[in-house]
């Protein structure tokens, strides 16, 4: 699978306006979107940090995905996304080349992406997010 580079950086925090504070204030990150994505149990906040994007995603109930991250890990790192040119090329190429695929269908992803993910014991420990544009 070929990537455009690295889209952002997910990172799993407790308090949402807390967090967005810190990234502005320790590193000058400018918000970029802010979302609540009620079914994925998700609010979620897109910051520029220079050339690069760090995902700030709080947990809106304990039973969503990152909530239980959260209960399990704490707060920290949570995914890496790369960016791709056609998510269905990708998707099918991850397939071929054995990695396990957690979703093998692009779905609506937050901020308007098309993404999928693959499941972290396919990259070495890491939870990894493909993200297309359109
Ligand atoms: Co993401």
């Amino acid at each position: 699978m070929e990537t455009l580079g690295i889209h952002h950086l997910g990172v799993a925090v407790a308090d949402l306006d807390e967090a967005i504070e810190t990234y502005r204030r320790l590193f000058g990150a400018e918000l970029e979107h802010r979302d609540v994505v009620p079914d994925q149990g998700v609010e979620a906040a897109s910051l520029r940090a220079g050339g690069s994007r760090v995902e700030l995603l709080a947990p809106t109930a304990d039973d969503s995905p990152v909530g239980k991250f959260l209960a399990r890990r704490g707060p920290g790192m949570h995914h890496v996304a790369y960016e791709v040119a056609d998510i269905r090329a990708a998707l099918a190429e991850l397939a071929a080349a054995g990695a396990e695929l957690t979703d093998a269908e692009p779905r609506q992803g937050l901020f308007g992406l098309q993404v999928a993910f693959v499941h972290p014991d396919s990259v070495h420990g890491v939870l990894t997010e493909v993200v297309s544009r359109v």
